[in-house]
C-alpha cells in the first residue's frame, strides 16, 4: 500500500494524502520538510530567543534555512531599543511582503511572525502597518508559537504580547545534540530577564518586563547539554545579569556568584562570562563583593566586564535615574582591577541625553580617559515612546554627532591600545573556527579578542596558548607555541 502523509490545506488544517503529494496538491510542502527563517536584530538575548524559537518549532517538523526564499515561516526577531533598530524592521517587513506575494503567486503558503521588543510594544499596530504579518509574539510567548501559528493559519493576524503566569523556560524544548553542535562551541544561557531599574530613556522594563531570574537547576541542566554535545564557553545573560537571584539548588536563592562557581563545575565547561552587568548591583545584595572576588578566585571565569556606565557625568547619571554617580562607578572599577588586575572592562555610552551640555559631555570623555576601557559601544540618544526621556527637550542632532564621533575615536585609541599591549604575551585561545585562510584558526583569547593562528594539530573546541605577534584592525594574529590546555574530547 502506497505511504500516506499528512498534508497543510488551504484554511490552516491538514489531510491525509499519498506521501510526495503534498508540495503538488496544495502548494504547502510536508510538514517534514517545512522551512523557518529565523532573523535576528539587537542584542544577544534575541540571538538564544531566536535559537529557542527554532527548537520549539523542530518538533513542528520545520527546519532552518539560510534562504529566506525557501522559507515557509519568516520570524523577524526584532529589536526596540533604539528608533533606527524598530524602523529596519519596517523596512525588512516590506520586502518579505513582496516576497510572501512572489511565493503565493508560485503556489507556496508563507506565514510571517513578527517577535521580540518590537512586537511587545507595538501588537497590533505591526499588523495595521504591514498586511503581510500573520502573527505578532512578544518574549515571554515563545512557547506558544506552534499553537498561536495554527491559529494564525485559521486567521491571520494573531497577536500575543502577554506576560503568562507559566514562564517559557518551564516548557521550551532543547535544541537536538547536533544542532547544538552546529551551533558553535561557544553559547548563550539566559538566567535572568526583564529589570526593574527603569532608567528614563530604555524600553526594556516595559518590553521584558519585571525582572526574573531562572532556577539554578534549571540553568545547570541546559549547561549540562550543552556541554554534552561539545560546548565549552557559555555567556550567561541577563538584562541585569548580576541583579540574578534564582532559586538555589537547596533552599533559598542563589547569587550569579554561586551560580557561576556551579556551572564551572559542569564537566567540559572551560570558561564562563556574563553579560550585561549593572553597576548598582556589582556589590551584591548583601554588599559582600561576592562577584568580584570570584574574579579573583575562579579560573574559569573569563577576565571581561561589560559594565555599561551610559554618561560620566553625575548631573546626567541622575536624569538617567542610574542610581549611582562617577565617583561609586569609579571605586567599583578599582575593586574589580584590584580582584582581577588584567580584566578587560567595556562599556555602553549614549551621548546627547536630553540636557547634556558640553561640561557633562567632558565629564564623559574624563572618565573613559581616566577607565580605560578594551571595548565600548556608544549610541546617539533616541527618544522612545512611553519612556520619561521622551518628555525632554533634544540636544540637537549635529551636537549628538559630533560627540559620537568624539567619544568613539577615544575609544578606539584605547580598543586598539589594549590589542597592541597583547603582543608579545601568550594568551589561551578557544578555537571556534577555521581560519581565514587553509592551516589558520580562529579563536578568542580569555579578553575576548578575536585571535587568528596558524595551526594544523588542534582541533575546534581545543584551548591552546597562543603567542601574540601582531595585530589587524579588529583581531590578533600569533603562534600556538605549546600542548593544547584542553582538548574538545576532554
Ligand atoms: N537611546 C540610545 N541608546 C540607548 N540604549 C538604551 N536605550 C537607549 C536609547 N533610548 C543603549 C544603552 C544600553 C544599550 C543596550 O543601548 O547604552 O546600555
Ligand atoms: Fe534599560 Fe536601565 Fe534596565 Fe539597562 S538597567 S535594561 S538601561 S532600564
Amino acid at each position: 500500500m502506497r505511504a500516506k502523509a499528512r498534508c497543510n490545506v488551504p484554511g490552516g488544517d491538514s489531510r491525509e494524502f499519498p506521501a510526495g503529494w503534498c508540495g503538488a496538491k496544495t502548494g504547502s510542502m510536508t510538514d517534514e520538510r517545512k522551512k523557518v527563517w529565523v532573523k535576528s536584530y539587537g542584542c544577544q538575548m534575541n540571538v538564544y530567543d531566536s535559537h529557542r524559537m527554532a527548537d520549539a518549532l523542530a518538533p513542528e517538523g520545520f527546519v532552518e534555512t539560510a534562504d529566506i526564499a525557501d522559507a515557509d515561516l519568516v520570524v523577524l526577531n526584532t529589536c526596540h531599543i533604539r528608533e533606527k533598530a524598530a524602523e529596519k524592521v519596517y523596512s525588512e517587513l516590506g520586502r518579505v511582503r513582496a516576497l510572501k506575494r512572489e511565493r503565493a503567486a508560485a503556489g507556496h503558503d508563507t506565514q510571517v511572525v513578527v517577535a521580540g521588543c518590537v512586537a511587545q510594544a507595538e501588537g497590533g499596530e505591526i499588523l495595521r502597518r504591514n498586511s503581510g504579518v500573520d502573527l505578532v509574539v512578544g518574549p515571554q510567548s515563545y512557547h506558544r508559537l506552534p499553537e498561536l501559528l495554527r491559529q494564525a493559519r485559521r486567521t491571520p493576524g494573531v497577536v500575543d504580547t502577554d506576560f503568562p503566569a507559566e514562564t517559557k523556560f518551564d516548557v521550551l524544548p532543547a535544541a537536538s545534540r547536533e544542532k547544538t553542535l552546529a551551533r558553535g562551541v561557544t553559547a548563550f544561557v539566559t538566567v535572568q530577564e526583564g529589570c526593574d531599574k527603569f532608567c528614563t530613556f530604555c524600553v526594556v522594563p516595559y518590553t521584558r518586563g519585571a525582572e526574573t531570574s531562572r532556577p539554578v537547576a534549571a540553568i545547570v541542566a541546559e549547561v549540562e547539554r550543552l556541554a554534552a554535545a561539545g560546548v565549552r564557553e557559555v555567556t550567561l545573560l541577563g538584562q541585569n545579569v548580576n541583579a540574578y537571584h534564582g532559586e538555589a539548588e537547596g533552599s533559598g536563592a542563589a547569587s550569579l556568584a554561586s551560580l557561576l562557581r556551579r556551572l564551572a563545575a559542569v564537566p567540559g565547561i572551560a570558561r564562563l562570562r556574563y553579560t550585561t552587568s549593572h553597576p548598582r548591583d556589582m556589590a551584591g545584595p548583601n554588599g559582600d563583593w561576592e562577584l568580584v572576588a570570584t574574579h579573583r578566585d575562579l579560573p574559569e571565569l573569563m577576565p571581561y566586564l561589560h559594565l555599561p556606565v551610559q554618561s560620566g557625568s553625575d548631573a546626567i547619571l541622575a536624569a538617567m535615574n542610574r542610581k549611582h554617580g562617577r565617583d561609586e562607578y569609579r571605586e567599583i572599577i578599582d575593586r574589580v582591577r584590584a580582584a582581577r588586575p588584567d580584566i578587560a572592562l567595556s562599556s555602553d555610552f549614549i551621548v546627547g541625553f536630553p540636557g547634556e551640555t558640553d561640561r557633562d559631555f567632558d565629564d564623559t570623555m574624563r572618565l573613559i580617559e581616566e577607565v580605560r576601557f578594551a571595548a565600548a559601544y556608544s549610541f546617539k540618544y533616541s527618544a522612545r515612546p512611553g519612556t520619561p526621556a521622551s518628555e525632554l527637550p533634544e540636544v540637537p542632532e549635529h551636537v549628538k554627532t559630533e560627540r559620537l564621533h568624539a567619544l568613539q575615536a577615544l575609544v578606539d585609541r584605547q580598543f586598539k591600545g589594549f590589542n597592541a599591549a597583547t603582543v608579545g604575551r601568550t594568551v589561551d585561545v578557544l578555537v571556534e573556527k577555521p581560519g581565514r585562510h587553509p592551516g589558520q584558526l580562529g579563536g578568542k583569547s580569555p579578553y575576548l579578542q578575536a585571535v587568528h593562528f596558524e595551526d594544523s594539530a588542534a582541533a575546534i573546541g581545543d584551548i591552546v596558548p597562543v603567542a601574540i605577534t601582531g595585530v589587524s584592525t579588529n583581531s590578533l594574529t600569533g603562534e600556538r607555541v605549546g600542548a593544547e590546555r584542553t582538548r574538545m574530547s576532554a
